[in-house]
């Protein structure tokens, strides 16, 4: 190898080098603004469709429906210790836990995914309002 070539290949690591950092760094804002995007747009939805029903700050009173707080990663009908005797037998009986996917269904049309729930929602019709919503009620409490 002579000299320039040695040279040559540093200066081509380099631009190559900082080329992948950028976009690296790149992805990591598109990802961090997509997911943050997600959590506004979910928080604006729960005010239309669910706050009504449910409020969602740690030990604020249940509504019509349970407190959300910590809904997530929750065994279906537990979360809210006020709320005991007011869930239905069949929300309590349905061993779900609460994960992207259940929520995902349950939000999509709650009697379709648990039948008989008191919950009197006819569901979110668009994925990506449910998306929105599941990244909102998962930020709850992280
Ligand atoms: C008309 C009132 C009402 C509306 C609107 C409503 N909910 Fe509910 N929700 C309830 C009731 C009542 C329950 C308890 C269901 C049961 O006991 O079967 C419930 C239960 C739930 C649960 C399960 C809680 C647990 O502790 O297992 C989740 C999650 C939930 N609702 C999310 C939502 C979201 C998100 C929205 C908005 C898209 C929404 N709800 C809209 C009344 C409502």
């Amino acid at each position: 190898m002579t000299f320039f070539s040695i040279i040559k290949n540093k200066l081509l690591y380099k631009t190559l080098s900082l080329k992948i950092v950028i976009i690296l760094s790149l992805i990591i804002t598109l990802n961090n603004s997509n997911s943050k995007e997600f959590k506004k747009d979910g928080e604006k939805l729960f005010k239309l469709h669910c706050s009504a029903c449910h409020s969602v700050k740690r030990g604020e009173k249940d509504k019509v429906g349970p407190n959300l707080y910590g809904v997530y990663g929750s065994t279906a009908g537990t979360q809210s210790y006020s709320f005991q005797r007011r869930y239905s037998s069949s929300i309590k009986q349905s061993n779900v836990v609460w994960d992207t996917k259940s929520l995902d269904l349950f939000l999509k049309n709650p009697r379709d995914f648990i039948p008989k729930t008191k919950m009197t929602f006819v569901g979110l019709r668009k994925i990506s309002d449910r998306t929105s919503l599941i990244k909102y009620l998962r930020s709850l409490n992280q």
